[in-house]
């Protein structure tokens, strides 16, 4: 499987750190944001990444993370989007990459705990439709939010005022090769945003999504609580590891 890292947006939430370097290059304890996603997906055995940005500090990008060497990759491919049309318009763009095969997409501002080995193996064996990973969180509004009727996937609301479940849905995604052909059919959203969700709500409509729950913890770091929990949980951790 391919893997794909999401790191377009102006991230003007934590403007105005963001007015004169991209998001995924902030710092996140010891390393650039960008890192854990990447680690993330080298962790999980994949070798060929595409790393999607935009905006005046593209270059930046292959200045840090050059052919991906350090991370154990065969090689990194860049993308430019222009604009920020929305994370579905950012995945639209690694169609050329993905060559048909499978992709593990990652949103460039989640951090995980844990490994996502395991759902990555389950959705091989699965072959076709997609796969998401959920998580237990206390503030699911500010999510996509999954909406279960037993042990099957029934839709999934965007950041939704008065959320049906507590379970978000996280920034990794892996799809089949109809994905690209689901983003075209894609209309923007009231923010203006093709939506990974509608992509999502795509493949559930067609009875094809899969889900896994996420094992330790999951944030993102796209607004200043966010960053500073993304911070402290890495440098909990690693006390952790050092204490063992
Ligand atoms: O973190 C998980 C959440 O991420 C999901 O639960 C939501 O369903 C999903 O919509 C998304 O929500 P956010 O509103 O937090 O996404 P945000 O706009 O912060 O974008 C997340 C990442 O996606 C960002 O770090 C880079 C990438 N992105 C985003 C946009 C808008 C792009 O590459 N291009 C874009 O145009």
């Amino acid at each position: 499987m391919k893997g794909v890292v999401l790191a377009g947006g102006t991230g003007s939430r934590l403007f105005p750190l963001t007015k004169i370097t991209n998001k995924h290059l902030l710092p996140i304890y010891d390393k650039p944001m960008i890192y854990y996603p990447i680690e993330t997906l080298a962790e999980a055995g994949i070798r060929e990444v595409l790393v999607v940005t935009g905006g005046r500090n593209a270059g930046d990008f292959l200045r840090l993370l050059a052919n991906g060497k350090e991370f154990g990759l065969k090689q990194i491919n860049y993308a430019y989007q222009e604009g920020e049309g929305g994370i579905a318009e950012a995945l639209a763009l690694a169609e050329h990459f993905a060559e048909d095969e499978p992709i593990c997409v990652i949103l460039g501002d989640n951090l995980i705990q844990g490994s996502i080995s395991q759902a990555v193996r389950d959705f091989e064996a699965q072959k076709v439709g997609a796969k998401i990973l959920l998580k237990e969180v206390p503030d699911a509004s500010r999510f996509g939010v999954a909406e279960l009727a037993g042990d099957r996937i029934v839709g999934i609301e965007e950041k939704p005022e008065h959320p049906k479940t507590n379970l978000a849905v996280t920034g990794m995604y892996m799809y089949d090769s109809t994905v690209f052909e689901k983003c075209r059919h894609l209309t923007p959203s009231r923010r203006g945003e093709l939506e990974i969700t509608d992509v999502n709500n795509a493949y559930i409509r067609e009875g094809t999504m899969s889900f896994n729950y996420l094992d330790g913890w999951w944030t993102d770091a796209g607004t200043f609580d966010s960053l500073r929990r993304a911070t402290n949980l890495v440098a909990e951790t690693r006390a952790g590891a050092a204490q063992q």
